[in-house]
């Protein structure tokens, strides 16, 4: 099994109880989840990746108990709970983005190494909207905003006209097709130029930012006063998001400074945990 990164932290911050109520709203590889379990914690589990949840359910059989598994959106994370009967809960964990098992085995054109896999890019298989359709869809401008938007790439004008003038000639269908197009723009192969536009055309395809916003609103709508919310995330602009939901009402930080694992010497590269707790609502103290 994959060990996430931060995992010690996330697991020591959110001060797991013995038959407390933990949502981990992304399965993955199980890895929060079965750190909740050996500390005596009972989780439901969410993930949007159906193959994730299959996984999960063949890798460990009989010994998952104390685990409720749901195939769905975080961004429902309220309506599920409520469906399965599972709040108020002590703790929700998010641990963004994709997992490695999705990057190197799914098949999706998650990561621009795997040239031949098709430009796919859906977390759920059951939605509709794939990479490959807004590489032959989108107008200049639109792809630009993508691309611009989601993963401040200082080429994407560039690599947003070589896009359509490309398609032209033949339809985008594999990775391979995609990092040409990068090629081509820039004038030199650059990796951390593949990373941002293959990011940022995921985010677009699963509509994560707003998942997120959605999912860390519905978090705290079922978490006890005093309950914790640990997002960790691989994106600037994610924790940006989680640092500015920080500052509403009746929601604190655990820690004023980010918690990080850097990965080289990138800051764009790191892990970041930021763990949000529900303040008491002083008034119910005071009844
Ligand atoms: C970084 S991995 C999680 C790894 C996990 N913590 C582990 O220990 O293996 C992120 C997971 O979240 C899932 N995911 C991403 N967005 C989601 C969403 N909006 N709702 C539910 N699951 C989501 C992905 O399919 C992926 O399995």
């Amino acid at each position: 099994m994959h060990t996430p990164v931060l995992l010690n932290q996330v697991i020591e911050a959110m001060e797991i109880k013995k038959d407390g109520l933990y949502v981990d709203a992304t399965l993955g590889e199980g890895g929060y989840t079965k750190a909740i379990i050996e500390k005596g914690g009972k989780v439901l589990a969410i993930d949007l990746d159906t193959e994730q949840i299959d996984r999960y359910n063949i890798e460990t059989l009989e010994r998952s108990n104390g685990v409720k598994l749901v195939q769905g959106n975080f961004r429902e994370i309220e309506k599920i709970a409520k469906e399965n009967n599972f709040f108020p809960v002590d703790g929700v964990v998010f641990d963004l983005g994709l997992s490695m098992r999705q990057i190197s085995q799914s098949g999706r054109g998650f990561s621009f190494k795997k040239l031949f896999e098709p430009l796919d890019m859906r977390m759920n298989s059951n939605n509709e909207m794939t990479a490959e359709y807004l590489l032959n869809h989108l107008s200049e401008s639109e792809l630009f905003d993508v691309f611009a938007k989601n993963s401040e790439e200082i080429n994407s004008q560039k690599i947003a006209r070589e896009v359509v003038i490309r398609r032209q000639l033949r339809r985008l269908e594999k990775v391979g097709d995609l990092t040409g197009c990068i090629d081509r723009a820039i004038g030199e192969i650059d990796n951390n130029a593949y990373k941002r536009i293959f990011q940022a055309l995921r985010i677009e395809v699963n509509d994560e930012f707003e998942n997120l916003k959605n999912g860390l609103e519905g978090a705290m709508k079922i978490i006890k006063e005093d309950g914790k919310v640990a997002v960790v995330t691989f994106h600037s602009i994610e924790d940006r998001m989680v640092k500015n939901f920080s500052r509403g009402m009746g929601i604190k930080l655990l820690n004023k400074k980010v918690i990080m694992n850097r990965r080289g010497r990138s800051f764009e590269k790191s892990a970041k945990l930021r763990v949000l707790i529900r303040e008491v609502d002083q008034r119910s103290l005071s009844r």
